[in-house]
C-alpha cells in the first residue's frame, strides 16, 4: 500500500455552525459507499490531546492564560494527534475527517487573539508534520445565529471561547473567510444557514467529485 493516500477532510466554522451534525452525516455517507473512514477533532483525538483539550477550554482557577499557551497548548495537542491517529490512519488509506484543524487556529488564536500569523503558521506546519488538509469545508455563520443555535447546548455556561465577545466571534469569522480566500483550492465555503439536508447534498458533490 502506497505512502499517505487516504484524504484527509477538516470541516471548519464558529460553534453553532453545524460541524458536529455534518462530520456525522459525511462519515455515514462515506461508509455507505464502502470508503472506510475515521472521524476525530480538534483539540483532543487522542487520550493526551483530550486532556489538553479540557485544559484549554475549561481552565478556570483564576489563573490567567495566556494567549501564548493557549496556542501551545493547542499545537502540542495537535502535535499528539496528527502523528498518533491522523497519519497513521491516512497511511491506511483511510479518510480522515476532522471536526477543527489548522485554520481554527489561525482564526481564534491569529484573527481573534492576534497572535503574529507568521508564527502560527509556522507552529501549524510544525505540529501537523506539513500535512494539510486535502479539503477543508468551511461552514460559514454569523455568530449571532451560531449562539442562538447553541445557547440551549451548555447548562455549566459556556467555555472559555464561547465565553467571549461577540466582536471577538467576528474577528474569528473574518479569519476563516480570509484564509478560504487565500486557499480557494483547498476551501469549499458552505452558507450555514441552510438547511441541515441542503448542506449535505452540497459537501456529498465535492466529496464525490473529489472521491468517487
Ligand atoms: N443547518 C442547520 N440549520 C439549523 N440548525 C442546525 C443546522 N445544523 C446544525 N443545527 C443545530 O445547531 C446546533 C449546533 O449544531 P452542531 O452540529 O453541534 O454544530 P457545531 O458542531 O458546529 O457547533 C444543534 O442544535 C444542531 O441541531
Ligand atoms: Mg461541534
Amino acid at each position: 500500500m502506497s505512502e499517505n493516500n487516504g484524504f484527509f477532510i477538516t470541516f471548519e466554522g464558529p460553534e453553532g455552525a453545524g460541524k458536529s451534525s455534518q462530520v456525522a452525516a459525511l462519515a455515514e455517507y462515506l461508509t455507505s459507499r464502502g470508503r472506510e473512514c475515521i472521524l476525530t477533532r480538534e483539540p483532543g483525538g487522542t487520550g493526551l490531546a483530550e486532556l489538553i483539550r479540557q485544559v484549554v477550554k475549561s481552565h478556570n482557577s483564576g489563573e490567567t492564560v495566556h494567549d501564548e499557551t493557549e496556542l501551545l497548548l493547542m499545537e502540542a495537542a495537535r502535535a499528539q494527534h496528527v502523528r498518533e491517529k491522523i497519519l497513521p490512519a491516512l497511511n491506511q488509506n483511510k479518510v480522515v475527517i476532522c471536526d477543527r484543524f489548522s485554520d481554527s487556529t489561525r482564526a481564534y488564536q491569529g484573527g481573534a487573539r492576534k497572535l503574529p500569523m507568521a508564527v502560527i503558521d509556522y507552529l501549524n506546519d510544525f505540529a501537523s508534520a506539513g500535512r494539510k488538509p486535502d479539503l477543508t469545508i468551511l461552514l460559514d455563520l454569523s455568530p449571532e445565529a451560531g449562539f442562538a443555535r447553541i445557547s440551549s447546548r451548555e447548562p455549566e455556561g459556556f467555555d472559555r471561547f464561547e465565553n467571549e465577545k461577540l466582536d471577538f466571534h467576528r474577528q474569528v469569522r473574518q479569519a476563516f473567510l480570509d484564509t478560504a480566500e487565500a486557499e480557494p483550492e483547498r476551501f469549499c465555503v458552505i452558507d450555514a444557514t441552510l438547511s441541515k439536508e441542503e448542506i449535505s447534498e452540497k459537501i456529498r458533490q465535492v466529496i464525490d467529485a473529489a472521491l468517487f
